[in-house]
């Protein structure tokens, strides 16, 4: 069907957008209604402002949203079905499954190898002081060293660099493939980076279904994700994962797991260049809550304050700064009829600088997570984690590891910006500082 000319030009203007930088697509309109409507591609897509109505999406009637056909077909080619990407039955019990192993108090069990790889890359930074450092790229590795570090006990023969590589390309590659299922163009439409993005994706399912059967050749026990996740069961149904599921999901989890977290690291860093007081309170509070001794996992949730600087971080550059639902039937939200297949979007970023939610949306301001401050806010005003029965299953992780990572680094370091520039926004599934993050290292006064 041949869209009308009246939806043509907002179509070629949202592809542009989408190939670009689509943190711009939603208009400033968004920002004035609670759910801002339009047909895009004559398709119908809405955005949710209002935290009512994101509980209402994400968490009262999730079961009525799956997730968006352009993410999937984005993400499904690399990730297969696991946690991320599958929906309905399969999601829940794989779900059920994993759970148990990213509980809280299980995680806490993985921080000792946290500080030991924040170590690593604290002393690799001494070693160059003076220098200058991509922090991102910095980041991203440190952030993978840990997750095959908990995952597999170690690097099980991965080439970390051609990895970071391969997920670099493929992200790439998904402005591509989420505006080409806009504009539903079959899948054998050539793009640009085509061939490099299928190279990665393959190079990474081929590499863990390699350690998947190594480990299950060798009948070895071990508490590393890998060895629990094969141990997991559905409580309910006691079923298992085959070995495609635990490919899908253990590259579920090196993808969704290290990326964001790195990026997460990458803004606070830039965000405490800006502001040197707070970061000088987040080294106070280090030698306070470690007695001036080396950081141990018994103090990283000890750190409130620096909990709060990583959260407000979030607030202002959620890595993952979108939401995307599809609705399964015709619903009803905020009085008006939403037919069924419509696209349904969170903009997390732009809920996180709306102006009726927060107040001075711009200014970076940790004491907005002073525990009695977020009491009195929108539960929903804030979703760096996303919200609901889907909500980020590595999210006790991710905190610890951000927390863990900033306490071993910022008490010896201090980084400046190479270039005086303020990145640029680049979304491509996550929010990545444009090109990369060049930082120069300094040992901080007294070390
Ligand atoms: C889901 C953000 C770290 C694994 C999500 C979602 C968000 C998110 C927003 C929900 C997506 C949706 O509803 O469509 C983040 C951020 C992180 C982070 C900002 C770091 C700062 C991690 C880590 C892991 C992980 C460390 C694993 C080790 C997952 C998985 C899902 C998910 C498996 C899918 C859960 C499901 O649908 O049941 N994440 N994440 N993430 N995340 Fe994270």
């Amino acid at each position: 069907r041949v869209a009308p000319p009246h939806d043509a030009l907002p179509a070629l203007k949202l592809l542009r957008t989408v190939i670009r930088n689509p943190i711009e697509v939603w208009p400033q309109a968004v920002y004035e209604e609670p759910l801002y409507r339009r047909r895009l591609l004559s398709r119908d897509t809405v955005f949710v402002m209002d935290p009512d109505l994101v509980r209402t999406v994400l968490v009262d009637e999730a079961a009525k949203f799956t997730k968006s056909e352009a993410m999937l077909r984005s993400l499904e080619p690399a990730l297969g079905e696991g946690l991320l990407t599958a929906d309905g039955e399969r999601w829940r019990w794989q779900r059920r499954a994993a759970a148990p192993i990213f509980r809280h108090e299980r995680i806490l069990g993985f921080v000792g190898e946290m500080i030991a790889a924040a170590e690593r890359r604290r002393d690799a930074w001494l070693s160059i002081a003076g220098g200058t450092v991509d922090v991102a790229h910095e980041m991203m590795h440190t952030t993978f060293d840990i997750i095959v570090e908990t995952m597999l006990s170690g690097r099980a023969g991965i080439d970390a660099g051609r990895v970071e590589r391969g997920i670099t390309d493929y992200l790439e590659s998904t402005s591509w493939t989420v505006a080409l299922a806009l504009l539903r163009a079959p899948r054998w439409v050539p793009y640009p980076g085509r061939g490099r993005a299928e190279r990665a994706r393959d190079y990474l399912r081929e590499e863990v279904l390699r350690i998947v059967a190594a480990r299950r050749h060798s009948g070895e026990r071990r508490s590393d994700l890998i060895g629990l996740l094969l141990e997991a069961r559905d409580p309910e149904t006691d079923r298992a994962m085959s070995d495609q599921d635990l490919a899908d999901n253990l590259l579920t989890f090196i993808t969704a797991g290290h990326e964001t977290t790195a990026l997460a690291l990458t803004w606070t860093f830039y965000l405490l260049d800006l502001h040197p007081e707070i970061a000088d309170r987040v080294v106070a509070e280090v030698a306070t809550v470690t007695a001036g001794g080396p950081l141990r996992p018994e103090h990283v949730e000890q750190l409130a304050y620096t909990r709060q600087v990583l959260q407000e971080a979030m607030r202002l550059y959620p890595p993952a700064p979108i939401v995307v639902r599809a609705a399964q039937e015709d619903l009803v939200l905020a009085g008006e009829r939403i037919p069924a297949g419509t696209s349904v979007y969170v903009p997390v970023y732009a809920i996180h600088r709306h102006v009726r939610l927060w107040d001075e949306p711009d200014r970076f301001d940790p004491e907005r997570f002073v525990p009695s401050v977020v009491k009195a806010r929108h539960r929903y005003a804030y979703l760096p984690f996303g919200a609901g029965p889907r909500i980020c299953i590595g999210m006790s992780f991710a905190l610890l590891e951000a927390a863990a990572i900033l306490a071993v680094l910022l008490p010896v370091v201090r980084l400046s910006r190479a270039s005086g520039r303020d990145p640029d926004l680049k979304l491509r599934i996550t929010l990545r500082p444009g090109t990369g993050l060049p930082m120069r290292v300094a040992r901080r006064q007294g070390r």
